[in-house]
């Protein structure tokens, strides 16, 4: 099974990194902006369109890439939300809807979205506002794409790996560790539910 894995160098790509590398039955295609087997910046659609171009068909597309402004609500700016948009939303959208004609009968497509979007943190509406598109983009384009791909978003809690950073603002969280949050994923990548949302908290 042919698994691109987009912004594996990350606090969440690496989990999925190693947990992917340890299947034999996996061959592994890696991709980010500055490092991996190919460079891609997911908010260009240039840039996702060779990036399918050069990688050819999978069997399943992974993202684990994109980013949101975190800033208090009475200063974010529109720009700031656009931003957000830009990367973490339309960026794994660009890999949807670009990537889609590349992933085998079959196969699926699995994006992030986050806790932020139903509990709510400090400075993190915009983080909010991008997961909530994510969930509802996969929940309807499930029920459209066909040749019997499915497409899922896997929604971590804070993960251990940014818990020293993150405390301060997930006050009463409890950090998920690697073995669920790449649970999440397998479950995504190897099985039969589509049009889902896997929470991991
Ligand atoms: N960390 C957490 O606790 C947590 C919890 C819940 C959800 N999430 C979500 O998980 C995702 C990853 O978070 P993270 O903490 O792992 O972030 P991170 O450590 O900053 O890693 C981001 C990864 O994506 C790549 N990347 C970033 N922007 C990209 C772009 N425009 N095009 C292509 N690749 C790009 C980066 O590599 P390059 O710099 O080489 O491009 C890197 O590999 C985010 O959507 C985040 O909201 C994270």
């Amino acid at each position: 099974m042919k698994v691109l894995l987009i912004g594996h160098t990350g606090t969440l790509g690496k989990i999925l990194f190693e947990g992917f590398s340890r299947m034999s039955e996996v061959e592994l295609v890696t991709a980010s902006r500055h490092s991996g087997d190919f460079q891609v910046a997911i908010d260009e659609v240039s840039s996702v369109k060779a990036l399918f171009a050069a990688v050819g068909q999978v069997d399943a597309i992974v993202s684990a890439a994109g980013s949101t402004v975190f800033k208090p609500f009475t200063d974010l700016a529109p720009a700031d939300i656009q931003q957000s948009i830009a990367s973490k939303l339309q960026g794994q959208v660009n890999l949807a809807l670009i990537g889609h004609p590349y992933v085998t009968d079959g196969g699926s497509i699995t994006l992030t979205s986050g806790i932020i979007k139903e509990a709510f943190i400090p400075e993190g509406t915009s983080s909010a506002l991008v997961n909530g598109a994510i969930e509802s983009f996969v929940a309807s384009a499930a029920v459209e794409i066909g040749r019997g791909i499915r497409i899922n978003a896997v929604s971590p809690n804070a993960l251990v790996g940014s818990w020293d950073a993150y405390a301060p603002s997930f006050r009463g969280f409890i950090p998920v560790g690697d073995a669920p949050v790449f649970a999440a994923y397998e479950k995504s990548v190897f099985g039969i539910m589509t049009g889902q949302t896997f929470k991991v908290w």
